[in-house]
């Protein structure tokens, strides 16, 4: 890697010779999420020595970096949140530091004062029990219930919440830690890992390839692996990771597809975890290691496509990453546009197209539901985010609007070329930030030097810059759920309900069919409709909430303590939000959902207590 000095040698010389050329094209812009001015001094590597305390809720560590430095460095920032720091070196001698102010969102900025020569920062810390990346778990939250766990969540701004970094997603760094568990316990980390549990409780770890700081994870507890391939397999509690390894058999093939499809997966070997329920996402696409919520073993491989959608991170985010969370929508459109081609290219046309009908849907939902809130300049795929919490952005805006645009350039000007495009633009991005006018220069550029097409500015400007989904949407086509809205048709015309269409429906096909039902239902049409398809017992989670959402509307009151249960135990923002959104629309609702929210919240990690606060209040 070239030292910064010489970087900014050749950016002089660039703007001598390039005279009129703006100057955030080649130096860095302020990321308005991160304290630290890399620009000035930035970190290359970490060395991080932890201990893991279950007893106390905390990490007690050190974390020792690496920095460059500019000809005229006099300090290094670094993003802390609720950090204690005990001890700062510098090349091992003593140093000062100054810890700001807290910002509610941001933390506070720690200041070391260094010179142009400084090569390590070492800084000994505690986290808090609070610290919002951190989820402790006791034993009767697991699986197995016999042992307590620990995982972390740091995209989008949480790391600094257990390490002290530069939090920025244009700042890379490499790692090495050393990390001190319970004997009895295994640690992962988004590194090379270890398979099995040794004596001792120390466990070892290298990245080498130079990640964000948002793509830091660890994850403590009784866990065993389970090989799928030479590079792949599943961890988990044990008495899931086989149930696990049979729902995700798939696992090579959709690598070997991704890199059929975009080129070489760089990252030597591709694990997933399977979590706790009470996990707040799908799937968090931390390098090597995938953390994933145990509500996609359906018990039938129907919702794989989570995994394709965290494994096409390992080329979309990952390795060309957003430069700010602005820019979110360059990780996340896409990645579900990969997720597609993925799930295309071994399930077939008639499988990714049922997605991308399931994203148009809930991208006009959210597009209306922006609108209704006073938040319709959210729904540009370029956001701007200042002043606010980045996890404001994460809509289905970045994901399914940013999906269709991409889909869009395909489909006007031909898959091949647009497959080149993708896979050059991985590659020759490899390891570095992208934000949204890097993008847009490259992609014009590509078109034109190789197949001498000027994509239109009018174009971009609708799709990017502008509010709302614009008329050129493309249009799914998908003849499995023709299927469906036949047979709702039917029982529309028929008022029968019959028992061997479903058989073969995947989930899909079932969310499709309970979010289209017809307006409003009965109570003799909800009991024949939960006899149909037995809902309330299903132990499917995206039929059981799509189910559930009815059942709030229309009072049906059998499915109340099913609905209880379920809120208690899975913490998945997607499930908690539109259950939670539909009981508080009616007074009785509400009282209902606070009571159900206070024996649940316990169970939530911070990033869905945020927003269910914010929701109940
Ligand atoms: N990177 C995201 C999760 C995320 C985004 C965490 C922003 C924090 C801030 C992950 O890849 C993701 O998109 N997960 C989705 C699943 C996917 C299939 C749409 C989820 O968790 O639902
Ligand atoms: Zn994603």
């Amino acid at each position: 890697m070239k030292s910064l000095k010489s970087c900014f040698v050749i950016f002089l010389l660039f703007l001598g010779c390039r005279p009129g050329i703006k100057q955030e094209q080649i130096s860095m812009k302020q990321d308005q999420h991160s304290f630290s001015k890399p620009d000035h001094a930035r970190v290359t590597h970490l060395d991080w020595k932890a201990t893991v305390d279950f007893d106390t809720k905390t990490i007690q560590a050190v974390a020792t970096w690496n920095v460059e430095t500019a000809k005229d460095a006099q300090e290094i920032i670094f993003d802390t949140k609720g950090l204690t720091i005990e001890k700062i070196l510098i090349d091992n001698q003593p140093a000062e530091h100054k810890l700001a102010e807290a910002d509610p969102i941001l933390g506070q900025a720690l200041s070391v004062s260094l010179t142009p020569d400084t090569k390590t920062v070492s800084i000994s810390y505690k986290t808090d029990p609070q610290a919002e990346a951190l989820q402790w778990l006791s034993p009767q939250q697991t699986a197995d219930k016999t042992n307590p766990f620990l995982f972390t969540q740091s995209e989008a701004i949480l790391a600094r919440s257990w390490v002290p970094c530069q939090d920025s997603p244009s700042v890379r760094f490499t790692y090495d830690a050393e990390v001190t568990v319970p004997a009895n316990l295994l640690a992962l980390m988004s590194a090379a890992n270890p398979k099995e549990k040794n004596s001792t409780g120390v466990y070892t770890f290298t990245m080498k390839q130079p990640i964000p700081s948002y793509l830091l994870a660890l994850s403590v507890g009784d866990i065993k692996f389970h090989e799928i391939s030479q590079r792949s397999g599943i961890y988990g509690e044990p008495s899931l990771v086989d149930t696990a390894a049979w729902e995700f058999a798939d696992l090579e093939k959709m690598i070997a597809g991704a890199e059929e499809l975009y080129g070489k997966y760089r990252w030597d070997q591709y694990d997933v975890i399977v979590l706790p329920p009470s996990f707040p996402f799908g799937g968090m696409e931390n390098p090597r290691l995938t953390f994933a919520t145990p509500t996609i073993l359906a018990g039938d491989r129907s919702l794989t496509s989570l995994i394709a959608h965290e494994l096409a991170h390992s080329w979309s985010g990952n390795l060309v990453t957003n430069a700010t969370w602005n820019d979110f929508w360059l990780n996340e459109g896409f990645t579900v546009y990969f997720e597609h081609r993925i799930m295309e290219k071994l399930y077939g046309r008639d499988y990714s197209e049922m997605l991308a009908l399931l994203a148009l849907a809930d991208l006009h939902e959210t597009v209306d539901d922006l609108k209704a809130k006073n938040l319709y300049r959210d729904t540009r795929l370029k956001l701007d985010l200042a002043g606010r919490n980045p996890d404001d952005g994460v809509t289905d805006i970045a994901y399914n609007k940013g999906y269709f645009f991409l889909r869009l350039i395909e489909e006007q000007h031909g898959r091949d070329k647009f497959d080149s495009f993708v896979k050059d633009y991985f590659n020759e991005n490899a390891f570095k930030a992208m934000d949204t006018d890097g993008f847009i220069a490259y992609l014009k550029n590509y078109y034109l030097k190789n197949y001498s097409l000027t994509i239109d500015d009018s174009f971009l400007n609708a799709w990017i810059f502008t509010e709302g989904l614009p008329a050129n949407c493309p249009k799914p086509v998908s003849t499995r759920f023709k299927k469906v809205d036949d047979f709702l048709l039917e029982w529309r015309n028929s008022g029968k309900l019959d028992d061997q269409q479903g058989k073969a429906w995947s989930t899909h096909e079932w969310v499709h069919f309970l979010t289209n039902l017809p307006d409003p239902l009965t109570e003799s049409q909800m009991q024949a409709l939960d006899k149909f398809g037995r809902f309330t017992d299903s132990g499917n989670s995206e039929i059981l909430t799509a189910w559930l959402t009815k059942t709030i509307e229309y009072q049906y009151t059998p499915a109340d303590a099913r609905l209880e249960d379920f809120l208690i135990h899975t913490g998945r923002r997607k499930f908690l939000n539109p259950l939670y959104k539909e009981l508080i629309k009616t007074d009785q609702g509400k009282k209902r959902a606070l009571a159900i929210y206070s024996k649940a919240r316990p169970n939530y990690h911070f990033v869905a207590t945020n927003t269910i606060d914010k929701l109940l209040n």
